[in-house]
């Protein structure tokens, strides 16, 4: 059971004061009956409404560490999506990922029915800088990280913004660390390329500050808490 304060607070942008005055003024409805208490406990599945307006869905934000051979996408005639492997009860939610990554990319992936928050973690405009790992069949030179660090543009006249990246420690093969602040379609592969690099396996382990769980295995979610919601966004290097 939850206050019906904490309930229009986690399913509305009102703040807690606004919330409290639009109880108290009478506004709010719960299964047709005014309700004037903020603190009066429901289970979550009524009929809530303000000013008249049923109140959306409980906002959701999942990390879930994605497999290889599953597309981001809602609906999938082909293949499997990422709304597809989700557990039960997060289906029928209105969930959807914020960003793509390709059919054969795993790691990092957010899932969240806030068209908002979505726009927040997507847009180039916000700068919000996602961490790959790429397995490589050659290490960058100095010329392709400074290259990649000024920009690089392809033939077709696609211009990448300038982007931070490194070779890591590696046993087998090579590794690169990569850092791109916008999402264009295959970047991270066409970026190394365009550096004369193969990319044999991709991996998102980072979207700002926000790391992925390591402890989630491939296929496998969970919710994120607030302050991992807040390391997306504050992140030191934005
Ligand atoms: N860049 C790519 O090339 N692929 C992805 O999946 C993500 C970034």
């Amino acid at each position: 059971m939850q206050r019906l304060d904490k309930i229009i607070a986690d399913r509305t942008q009102y703040t807690r004061s606004e919330i409290k005055r639009l109880i108290k003024s009478g506004t709010v409805s719960v299964n047709g009956r005014t309700c004037l208490i903020a603190d009066e406990k429901f289970i979550g599945d009524e009929e809530i409404t303000v000013c008249g307006s049923p109140i959306g869905e409980k906002r959701l934000y999942l990390m879930m560490n994605k497999p290889k051979g599953v597309v981001c996408a809602v609906k999938d005639n082909m293949d499997k999506t990422v709304i597809d492997i989700l557990p039960e009860k997060y289906k029928n939610r209105g969930l959807f990922p914020a960003g793509r990554l390709d059919k054969d990319t795993t790691g990092l992936l957010i899932l969240t029915n806030d068209g908002d928050f979505s726009h927040r973690i997507m847009s180039p405009n916000k700068k919000i800088e996602k961490y790959y790992i790429a397995e490589t069949d050659k290490p960058l030179s100095d010329e392709d990280i400074i290259r990649i660090k000024d920009g690089i543009e392809l033939k077709s006249g696609t211009k990448f913004r300038g982007a931070y990246a490194e070779n890591l420690e590696s046993d087998e093969n090579f590794r690169v660390g990569i850092k791109i602040s916008e999402g264009k379609y295959h970047q991270v592969k066409k970026m190394l390329a365009e550096c004369g690099i193969n990319v044999i396996n991709l991996t998102r382990i980072a979207i700002g500050d926000l790391y992925l769980d390591v402890k989630l295995n491939k296929g496998e979610c969970r919710k994120l808490t607030n302050i991992e919601i807040d390391l997306i966004f504050f992140s030191k290097f934005n």
